[in-house]
């Protein structure tokens, strides 16, 4: 029996890249999985490959949604109450990002649909959990991005402010809900081999050829390398680290250019 058996994680994004990941890292735990997407087809097959690990049938939900999308959100959290009746983790994993300069004439349209995926979807699913939270005294963990941290010049900046916003509502959850025996972290990557990285025509390749150039650890990571990391700031190891901000990055965040 695992650390997260009789436990329940709901896991937002899961239907590919580190949500994926991250499903199976709890599977292997025993965790009761709510597993959050817009893809059927690709979130049927996380929660199969959960199963494979072990999980029985009735401790993987599926839950067709769209984050941006408020009456989706709350479904969510009704569907997952309904359900497994608790809730001890939320991974707040989905988002996105779309190429976008200062000089963009689309600048505000794409601000605004970034904005709401990566920070106004995380704000509602959190404040609609957060009474089920207190109640198993869980936690939550915020996938952020070095760019929370570090701007990527250039076509990132909704997307950089976004994260940045996910960073200060992590430290903000975290000092409200910590008396309430509540922990709030996140984990921030550098360039995770998923497919969103090879959403704007870059090839493996050339993704994989700059990020051995932008990461002093010399390449970029695999989704296998944060899952354990989420599934650690969610576990009792981490038990008094709370509003915690993790680079997962090879050493991104570190440096400065020259
Ligand atoms: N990969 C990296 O280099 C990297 C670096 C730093 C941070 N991150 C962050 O890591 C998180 C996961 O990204 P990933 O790399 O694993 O990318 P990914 O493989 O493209 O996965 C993104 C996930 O988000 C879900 N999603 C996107 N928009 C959604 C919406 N409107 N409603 C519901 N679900 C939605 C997708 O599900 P559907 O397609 O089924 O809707 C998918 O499961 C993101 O927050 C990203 O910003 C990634």
């Amino acid at each position: 029996m695992g650390e997260f058996n009789g436990k329940v994680v709901l896991i937002t994004g899961a239907s590919s890249g580190i949500g994926a990941e991250t499903a199976l890292h709890f599977a292997a735990e025993g965790a009761g999985l709510a597993l959050v997407g817009r893809d059927e087809g690709r979130l049927e097959k996380s929660a199969k490959d959960c199963m494979v690990k072990g999980l029985a049938k009735d401790k993987v939900l599926t839950i067709k949604a769209d984050m941006c999308v408020e009456d989706d959100v709350k479904r969510i959290v009704e569907s997952t109450i309904t359900h497994f009746g608790r809730l001890d983790v939320l991974v707040n994993n989905a988002g996105g990002s779309i190429p976008c300069f200062l000089t963009s004439e689309d600048l505000m349209k794409n601000y605004d649909r970034i904005v709401k995926l990566n920070v106004r979807s995380v704000i509602q699913l959190t404040n609609l959990a957060t009474t089920h939270l207190i109640a198993s005294k869980g936690s939550v963990v915020n996938v952020s991005s070095v760019c929370g941290k570090r701007v990527m010049a250039g076509m990132l900046l909704p997307y950089n402010i976004s994260k940045a916003a996910v960073d200060q509502f992590t430290r903000c959850a975290a000092l409200e809900l910590a008396s309430k025996g509540v922990r709030v972290n996140a984990v921030n990557p550098g360039t995770i081999m998923t497919p969103i990285k090879l959403k704007y025509g870059k090839s493996e390749e050339e993704v994989r050829e700059r990020a051995s150039k932008t990461h002093p650890m010399g390449r970029a990571g695999e989704s296998n390398e944060v899952a354990p990391a989420i599934k650690f700031l969610a576990s009792n190891v981490a038990s008094f680290i709370t509003g915690e901000t993790l680079s997962i990055d090879g050493g991104r965040h570190v440096g400065c250019a020259r």
